[in-house]
C-alpha cells in the first residue's frame, strides 16, 4: 500500500537500478515537482545528480532564495545556480501577447538551461535528465483531444529538445497529494510542499501588456501581500491558487489626499479546482478581501483599484492569459 515512506524506498531503489553510477541532471523551477522528484533523486544517487536552477527573475516574492538556500539546506542537492533575469527581461522588450511571452521564455529557458548542462561533468555528455512528471500530465499528454493545448504549457523543467536524455520521472504514478507527502518525508520546507500551482512561465503572464522591471516589482508585492493574507486566514490549502494579476495597460482614475491618481488595478483571481481543468471563483471572506485591498493600496501607490474575478472555469481561464 502506498505510504509515503514506502513510495520513497521503493523509487530509491528504482532510481539506483536505473542510474547506476551515471550522472544525472535535473531543472529546478521553485515548485513542488521539480523539488520533490530531484530530492528523491539525491537520496537514491547523491552526488551523481546535478540540479540547475534557471533564474528567468518571473518568480515571485522570496521564491528564489527558497531554492538557493532552503531546498539546498533541506537536501544537500549540488546546485548550480544561474540568474538569467536581464536575459529573459531583455527577450520579453516589447512584448504584449500571451502566447509570444510563453514561447520566449520557453526558448530562453532552454538556451540557458542548455548553456549550464554542457559545461558540466567536465563537458562530458550527462546521461539522464529528471523530471518531475506526475499521473495526471501522464494522461493529460496523452489524451490527444487538444484540451491540454489550448495553451501552450510551458514547464520550466522544460525537456531541451537537442540534448539526449533518458528521463527519470520518479513521479509518474503520484497524485499531487501524494508528491506532498513524500516532498514532507524528505523534510522539504512546508512553504515548498505546499505552494499553490503555479506557472512556469511566471509573473510574465500575470502582467497584462509588457513585462517590465518595474511592473514586475510592482506584481511581486502585491501578490506577496495577497498570499500573506490568505495564509493568515487559513486559507491556503482551501484555495487551490490565487492568481494576482497587475493589468498593467488599464489606467483608472482615483484619489489619494488632495489629488487624483491614475493607476493600474490588480485583479484577484482566488479559484477553488480539483484538477485546474475546472474551476470556481473562490468565496475569500469578505474580512480578508478587505485587508488585501486596503494593503496593496497603502503599500503601493501605483494601484488605486483592487478587483476581484468572479468567474468560473470554463468559460474563463484561471490564468489571465
Ligand atoms: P488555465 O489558465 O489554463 O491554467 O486555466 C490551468 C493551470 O495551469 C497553470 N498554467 C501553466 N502552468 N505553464 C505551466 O507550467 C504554463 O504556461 C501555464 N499556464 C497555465 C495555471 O496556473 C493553472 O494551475
Amino acid at each position: 500500500d502506498w505510504t509515503a515512506s514506502s513510495i520513497v524506498s521503493d523509487q530509491i531503489s528504482r532510481i539506483r537500478a536505473e542510474v547506476g553510477d551515471r550522472r544525472v541532471i535535473c531543472g529546478l523551477s521553485g515548485g513542488v515537482d521539480s523539488a520533490v522528484a530531484a530530492a528523491l533523486v539525491q537520496r537514491a544517487v547523491g552526488d551523481q545528480l546535478t540540479c540547475v536552477f534557471v533564474d528567468h527573475g518571473l518568480l515571485r516574492k522570496g521564491e528564489a532564495e527558497q531554492v538557493k538556500k532552503d531546498f539546498v539546506e533541506a537536501t544537500g542537492a549540488d546546485l548550480v545556480v544561474t540568474d538569467e533575469s536581464q536575459r529573459f527581461l531583455g527577450a520579453l522588450e516589447g512584448v504584449s501577447d500571451p502566447e509570444t511571452k510563453r514561447k520566449i521564455i520557453g526558448r530562453e529557458f532552454i538556451r540557458a538551461f542548455e548553456d549550464v548542462a554542457r559545461g558540466l561533468n567536465d563537458g562530458q555528455p550527462i546521461d539522464f535528465l529528471v523530471q518531475g512528471t506526475l499521473y495526471p500530465d501522464v494522461v493529460e499528454s496523452g489524451g490527444g483531444d487538444g484540451a491540454a493545448n489550448i495553451k501552450s504549457h510551458h514547464n520550466v523543467g522544460g525537456l531541451p529538445k537537442d540534448l539526449k536524455f533518458t528521463l527519470v520521472e520518479p513521479l509518474r504514478a503520484l497524485f499531487k497529494d501524494e508528491v506532498r507527502a513524500v516532498g514532507s518525508e524528505l523534510n522539504l520546507p512546508d512553504e515548498m510542499v505546499w505552494r499553490q500551482p503555479f506557472p512556469g512561465p511566471g509573473l510574465a503572464i500575470r502582467i497584462i501588456g509588457e513585462v517590465t522591471g518595474e511592473r514586475l516589482e510592482l506584481l511581486r508585492e502585491a501578490d506577496a501581500i495577497v498570499r500573506e493574507e490568505i495564509r493568515a486566514a487559513g486559507l491556503n490549502r482551501k484555495i487551490w491558487q490565487c492568481p494576482v494579476v497587475l493589468l498593467a495597460n488599464v489606467h483608472s482614475v482615483g484619489v489619494q489626499g488632495d489629488g487624483r491618481t491614475y493607476g493600474s488595478p490588480i485583479m484577484l483571481r482566488p479559484v477553488t479546482s480539483e484538477d485546474a481543468m475546472t474551476a470556481d471563483w473562490a468565496r475569500v471572506p469578505f474580512d480578508v478581501l478587505e485587508k488585501i485591498s486596503t494593503r496593496i493600496t497603502n503599500a503601493l501607490p501605483q494601484i488605486n483599484r483592487v478587483a476581484l474575478d468572479i468567474t468560473s472555469k470554463p468559460p474563463a481561464t484561471i490564468e489571465w492569459e
